[in-house]
């Protein structure tokens, strides 16, 4: 397929959804507009599902792991799949860039580097689909005892739209590799990437029903795909909201959930830490791809001995960063994704402005006529009971609090609902473990901040949701245990 050019209107491309190996539209026709944030016209329009269009992909990938191709696919010919689509994705990487770039807001070379990951997720259980393994259980002689791993049937996938094609990545890989069958539900602002990865499906050689993409909006095809009884799990990555809401749709038919949800996560900075690293990681915890980042470091704790000095570099370094065309390479700050997040994001600007002080930001750049765009935003002098230490923002927002000494950061650190990420930042390596061990959150890095390889897990504590992604610990998730018992004993068991 050729990279698609979206400038005029009577270029503008339509996506239909990808439902048993074939394109078809929604059942009532409908399509919704999909926008460039940057420009704020519309660059595609999208077939719209409801519950209708939902149930015909849940019957494709049901059908398709019951008595279809998938359980015949063996786990080399998997891996193989997923090698494949790898590739296709590298082939195509400059067009699947600008294309996440354009619909998403993020900066084209930000958009590269996920492309990258992309593949590489798919590779990466591409190899792991060979390595599933089961257990001898050590049970009396006279039986045999095994766990074997299967897959637990059809994953419904629900992602966000802040890394488009990655969020799929790491929802349809893990899944595939071990053996199950997928309907994925792209965020409505960004189904665009993963609609035309599909057209390579057939190619790859997937069979028909494996991976199904329905596009449309939460509470028109998400919540369907929760509900559908034919539906064994729900993997999701959004606001804890809707996970919440999720948890209880899926209780009526106890399907598997699992849950990442964001948060508000603590950067933590000690006096003694490198100070230019430092200075530097604070503003990419928080700034990087907008501020529209599960684990954005969007609380930047500082102890008081260096507070004020660093308040005032990060401002200085702040002023430096190029907000622009997400296109443009230079551009480090693009758009948000969609005026409902902008106007979301400016009412949380006007919330800090009462509660706290704003050292640089607090609005839409002045030079720029068009576009969602929001400064880099700083507040400091925040409290940790503010609402803008306590609440996702989701954008280039950050809270600076200060603290005194190593116990009073912990108890910042660890005092929010959620639990998904944390840095911190010193040259004591004392230190550093010991508020490693104390931080209640799923990832921690040490000196730095946002890294994320596919061999390491990834996912949440408290209110960020449970289960893992990434490494062996996301291809678990798509796994259950059947424990088999083979009597060794000729005789009666002799009971009765
Ligand atoms: P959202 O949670 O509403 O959307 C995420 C996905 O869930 C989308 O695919 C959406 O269509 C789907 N969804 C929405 N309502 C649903 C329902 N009732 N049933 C099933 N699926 C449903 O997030 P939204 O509204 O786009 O963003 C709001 C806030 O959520 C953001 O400002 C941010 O704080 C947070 N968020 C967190 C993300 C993360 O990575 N953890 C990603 C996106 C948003
Ligand atoms: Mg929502």
């Amino acid at each position: 397929m050729q990279a698609p050019k979206l400038h005029r209107e009577s270029e503008m491309k339509r996506y239909r959804h990808y439902i048993n190996g074939k394109w078809v539209e929604s059942r009532g026709g409908a399509y919704f507009p999909v926008y460039d944030p940057s420009t704020e016209e519309i660059i595609a329009e999208v077939a719209e599902a409801d519950a209708h269009d939902v149930d015909a992909a849940v019957r494709a990938a049901r059908a398709a792991f019951d008595s279809g191709p998938w359980p015949q696919t063996t786990a080399q010919d998997r891996g193989r799949i997923l090698f494949k689509l790898a590739e296709k994705i590298r082939q195509n990487a400059a067009m699947l860039a600008e294309l996440e770039a354009r619909n998403s807001g993020k900066p084209i070379v930000e958009a590269e580097f996920d492309i990258g990951d992309v593949a590489t997720c798919f590779e990466y259980y591409g190899g792991l689909a060979t390595k599933i393994l089961g257990h001898v259980n050590p049970v009396p002689a006279n039986a045999l005892s095994l766990s074997l791993r299967e897959p637990v049937g059809v994953a419904g996938q629900i992602i966000p739209w802040n890394y488009p094609l990655l969020m799929a990545a790491w929802k349809l890989a893990p899944a595939l590799a071990a053996g199950c069958t997928c309907v994925l539900k792209p965020a409505e602002q960004t189904p665009l990437t993963a609609l035309e990865m599909a057209s390579w499906f057939e190619e790859v050689g997937l069979p028909p029903g494996v991976v199904n993409i329905v596009s449309g909006f939460g509470e028109t095809a998400g919540a369907p795909l929760v509900h559908h009884a034919d539906v064994d799990k729900i993997a999701f990555t959004g606001s804890a909201v809707v996970g919440k809401m999720i948890v209880k749709m899926a209780s009526d038919t106890l399907k598997r959930v699992t849950l990442e949800l964001g948060g508000k996560s603590p950067n933590i900075f000690f006096a003694e830490a490198d100070w230019e690293a430092a200075v530097d990681g604070a503003l990419f915890g928080v700034f990087i791809n907008q501020g529209e980042v599960c684990s954005a470091g969007s609380r930047i704790l500082v102890e008081k001995k260096i507070y004020s000095r660093f308040v005032e570099a990060m401002t200085e370094k702040a002023k430096r960063i190029r907000l622009g065309p997400p296109l443009e390479r230079e551009t480090k700050l693009g758009p948000l994704v969609r005026k409902g997040q902008y106007e979301r994001v400016s009412s949380y600007l006007e919330v800090g402005k009462r509660e706290a002080k704003l050292a640089i930001g607090g609005s839409r750049p002045k030079q720029i006529g068009r576009g969602y765009y929001v400064e880099p935003t700083i507040f400091y002098d925040v409290q940790n009971s503010a609402r803008i230490a306590r609440e996702e923002i989701f954008g280039p927002v950050a809270a600076v609090i200060p603290f005194d000494g190593e116990a009073e950061a912990i108890r910042i650190a660890n005092d929010t609902p959620y639990g998904l990420a944390a840095a911190v930042w010193t040259r004591d390596i004392y230190k550093a473990f010991r508020v490693v061990k104390s931080l209640r959150a799923g990832i921690v890095w040490v000196n730095h901040m946002q890294p994320t390889y596919v061999e390491a897990p990834w996912g949440g504590y408290k209110q960020s949701g449970f289960g893992r992604e990434l490494g062996p610990w996301g291809m678990e998730e798509y796994l259950e245990t059947k424990q088999v018992f083979v009597n060794l004993d000729e005789q009666p068991i002799g009971w009765y």
